[in-house]
């Protein structure tokens, strides 16, 4: 028996939540484990009514569950950063999920905007660094409103945090990099920073890579790449890439780039992940306010987010149907990933996946 809370969220955050959960319930059925929903209203409604993002019982609360399934945070009539910061950040901070771990991977029979590149080429992971850099917060303002106004935002990290984020991007590699997979001949770990430029910040990550690198991984093949060129490659030679590791900044500018290289942000999905602790799951698109409530956005994203978790949670074997599922459906199904183009309803691809995996 798992408990699971649930964040629908903003938008269409609770549409696509609703699939989710729906295909959760069929995969629970098929493999016989048992699933306790609890749902949380934590969102743009509630901070117009309230004037609370989260309250503060809500992080011990959330503690308690093995999972966490989240929708999508952002509302146009909230000024930008009050509910991205206030429920989003907070959750993966104050719960520690210090991994972002975002698979870039093309379904069949899904368009990509990559020229002659498919399945076989793009079909890699990013490990996204998730609790420090840029969003640490760092920073402030001199002068501000006078026309020699100051801002510094700085990026942070520690030797502890980077260290930790290297040694889950490295067993990741052992674990499920090509070699394991069977689809090549090394498991590659690639380490993309600016070491030319911030010359503090990723010469401490590029240190503890392969300081790590050499006395405990030597099966791994390490690479680095800066951020620039890592950019050009993924839209060059995206067949290159295993499993990339990177700080939380140009881990979140690349994953929009690989999400769109991957079909766009009906298909993207990501998991925050504390491997000692309470994961949180949720497709990399936001809340889409103009497409809310219309049933056309699609679900897919929400439904690979779920899919995450049942591997995170240990459930291999729904985690495996529950992605084959999504696959026949973009391969057999939908005439587009875009939201109203699907040739299907929002509920009717989550029943096409939940019959799937039920079969
Ligand atoms: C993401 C998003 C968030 C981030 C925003 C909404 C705060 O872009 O999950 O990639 O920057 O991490
Ligand atoms: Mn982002």
């Amino acid at each position: 028996m798992y408990k699971i809370a649930v964040i629908p969220g903003d938008g269409t955050g609770p549409e696509v939540t609703a699939e989710a959960v729906k295909v959760l319930r069929a995969a629970a059925d098929k493999f016989n484990f048992k699933v306790d929903l609890t749902a949380f209203d934590f969102g743009a409604e509630r901070y117009k009514r309230t004037g609370e993002t989260l309250p503060d019982s809500a992080v011990e609360e959330l503690r308690k569950f093995d999972a966490i399934l989240l929708g999508a945070i952002g509302h146009p009539d909230v000024p930008p950063g009050i509910l991205e910061k206030g429920i989003l950040l907070k959750l993966r901070f104050a719960l520690d999920q210090y991994i972002n771990l975002r698979p870039v991977k093309l379904y069949p029979g899904v368009e990509t905007p990559l020229k002659d590149k498919g399945p076989e080429d793009i079909d890699y992971v990013v490990v996204r660094e998730n609790t420090g850099d840029l969003y640490t917060g760092t920073g402030g303002f001199t002068m501000k409103g006078t026309p020699n106004e100051v801002a510094v935002q700085s990026a942070v990290y520690n030797r502890f945090q980077v260290d930790r984020c290297l040694k889950y991007a490295f067993e990741y590699a052992r674990k499920y990099g090509k070699k394991t997979r069977g689809k090549g001949d090394k498991n590659t770990l690639a380490l993309c920073g600016k070491t030319n430029v911030l010359t503090f910040i990723y010469d401490l990550w590029e240190r503890a890579f392969n300081e790590m690198g050499q006395a405990e991984y030597p099966d791994i093949e390490k690479e680095y790449y800066h951020v620039d060129a890592t950019c050009m490659w993924m839209v060059k030679n995206p067949e290159w890439f295993d499993v990339i590791v990177t700080g939380n900044m140009f881990g979140d500018i690349i994953t929009d780039l690989g999400a769109i290289t991957q079909g766009g942000m009906g298909i993207a999905a990501g998991a925050n992940i504390n491997p000692e602790g309470v994961s949180m799951f949720e497709p990399i698109g936001g809340s889409a306010p103009k497409y809310t409530g219309k049933g056309v956005i699609n679900p897919l994203a929400a439904i690979c987010a779920m899919q995450m978790m049942l591997e995170t949670l240990g459930e291999e074997r729904a985690a495996k149907k529950a992605e084959e599922a999504v696959m026949f459906v973009t391969a057999n199904k939908l005439k587009s990933l875009s939201a109203g183009k699907m040739g299907y309803s929002t509920g009717e691809v989550g029943d096409l996946v939940a019959e799937q995996v039920a079969k």
